[in-house]
């Protein structure tokens, strides 16, 4: 098991442990993939069998459980101990999966083949750690595929609405603080250059055909940039 890595120090770690050791997220698979019937197809879980894969911030492990039915030789990293400890009862031995920073991986250069982050990136105040951490553990031509919240979404709009000034403690599933930032198309761009992005936006808008301007989930997909 390795350790939280050199930068727990960082407020936004802090935030996170003690949000989620509290209020650990623990869905069954069999509800999360109905609540966002999009998912299973936005993360590629059957696209990578026989391949490395990296999921960053893996929560109680859902997903991490799906890339390993779906063949994948699957490992993970979160901070949260509560959420490190149900996704290891989950996977029971199928993934390796570490306490550590995702500013800080423990794994050595170029070691996966496809890195998976959902809803992580903007909890962390260095974000632009994470994705230099993403390319160095990505093997040449390696791809990524991260979800954050959209700065300009239904949902975010519905949370002002309803909750005034307090909203952003109405983002997550308890009021406890937690570092979270929203991200345009173009700051994602900007945080992951020079690799170039797909993305989509997903769910909760007030109607499916709305999705695409007003998702609050921000899928990106891109490839590590070639060595200049
Ligand atoms: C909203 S939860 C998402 C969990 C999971 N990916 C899911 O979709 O259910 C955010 C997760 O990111 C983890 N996290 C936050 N900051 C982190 C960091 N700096 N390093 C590693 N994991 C982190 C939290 O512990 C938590 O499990």
């Amino acid at each position: 098991m390795s350790t939280y890595g050199s930068e727990y120090q960082l407020k936004s770690s802090e935030l996170a442990i003690t949000h989620w050791d509290k209020t650990p997220l623990n869905t069954p698979s069999d509800q999360r993939y109905v609540i966002y019937p999009w998912l299973k197809d936005a993360a590629e879980f059957r696209k990578h069998a026989g391949e490395q894969v990296l999921e960053i911030g893996c929560g109680a492990g859902a997903d991490l459980e799906q890339f390993v039915l779906g063949g994948a030789i699957a490992s993970a990293v979160d901070i949260t101990p509560a959420h490190v400890q149900l996704a290891r009862q989950r996977l029971d031995g199928r993934a390796s999966i570490h306490l550590a920073e995702a500013t800080a991986l423990p794994f050595p250069d170029q070691s996966f083949d496809y890195v998976y982050s959902h809803g992580v990136l903007h909890h962390i105040e260095r974000p632009r750690r994470v994705v230099e951490e993403i390319f160095r553990v990505l093997r040449p031509g390696g791809r990524f595929n991260v979800m954050v919240y959209a700065k300009w979404s239904f949902h975010r709009i519905h949370l002002m609405l309803r909750f005034g000034k307090r909203w952003n403690l109405y983002v997550e599933n308890s009021r406890d603080p937690v570092h979270i930032d929203y991200y345009t198309k173009r700051s994602l761009r900007s945080l992951f250059a020079p690799a170039s992005l797909k993305m989509e936006k997903f769910e909760l808008a007030p109607a499916p055909f709305l999705q695409c301007w007003l998702g609050w989930f921000l899928v990106a997909k891109g490839q590590k940039p070639e060595a200049r």
